[in-house]
């Protein structure tokens, strides 16, 4: 898998890309039983990115990054999203302020993912060039244990058959990459002496 996994910066940004492709199915609208879907699958999918990030990615950075206060922010971001995603997690579809902390957790991670995008990432490819694949792979392995763990809880979330299967695995992410890695090579012409 070394050769082909993607570079731990790639997989952050179809994390990335994955979450905010969720977050826009959800509308006010929306019937209750599929808001609930939309947002067990945004959580458990921002929960494992986020576990990724400060087991593989932010330490790695911060040998390059000691002491910046951009990277020094983003622990306590994550932990002020899982403080937001206690309390949707607490809430049901059908209360007055769902939709209002929905909003408000979609606006705080994309104001995280902004930063990310513009100051780590970059700095992690100009400054961590060799190292980015082996995180890569390090991330995918990790990814795996914690998406398994996951499961059942996606599962749950798409008792009503709101998600396609592949959004479930796409709750992994980098899981379209990986899949990519992981497709047989096609088949070697066979050359004809005749
Ligand atoms: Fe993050
Ligand atoms: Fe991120």
């Amino acid at each position: 898998m070394s050769s082909c996994s993607p570079s731990i910066t790639t997989m952050i940004r179809m994390d990335h890309t994955h979450v905010m492709a969720v977050f826009h199915r959800y509308h006010a609208e929306t019937s209750w039983w599929r808001k609930r879907a939309i947002v067990e699958l945004a959580c458990t999918a921002l929960e494992i990115h986020a576990q990724l990030e400060e087991e593989i990615f932010y330490p790695a950075l911060s040998e390059v990054m000691a002491g910046d206060e951009r990277l020094a922010k983003s622990k306590p971001e994550h932990d002020k999203m899982r403080e937001d995603i206690a309390k949707l997690r607490s809430m049901g579809p059908e209360d007055a302020a769902y939709d209002a902390r929905f909003m408000q957790l979609m606006r705080e991670v994309m104001h995280h993912v902004a930063d990310e995008e513009t100051v780590l990432l970059p700095t992690a490819e100009r400054a961590l060039g060799s190292q980015l694949s082996a995180l890569g792979v390090r991330m995918t392995k990790r990814r795996m244990q914690l998406v398994a763990r996951n499961r059942p809880t996606a599962i749950a979330a798409n008792t009503a058959g709101t998600f396609p299967l592949a959004s479930l695995a796409a709750i992994s992410l980098g899981a379209l990459a990986i899949a990519h890695c992981l497709r047989p090579a096609p088949a070697r012409r066979i050359r004809r002496y005749e």
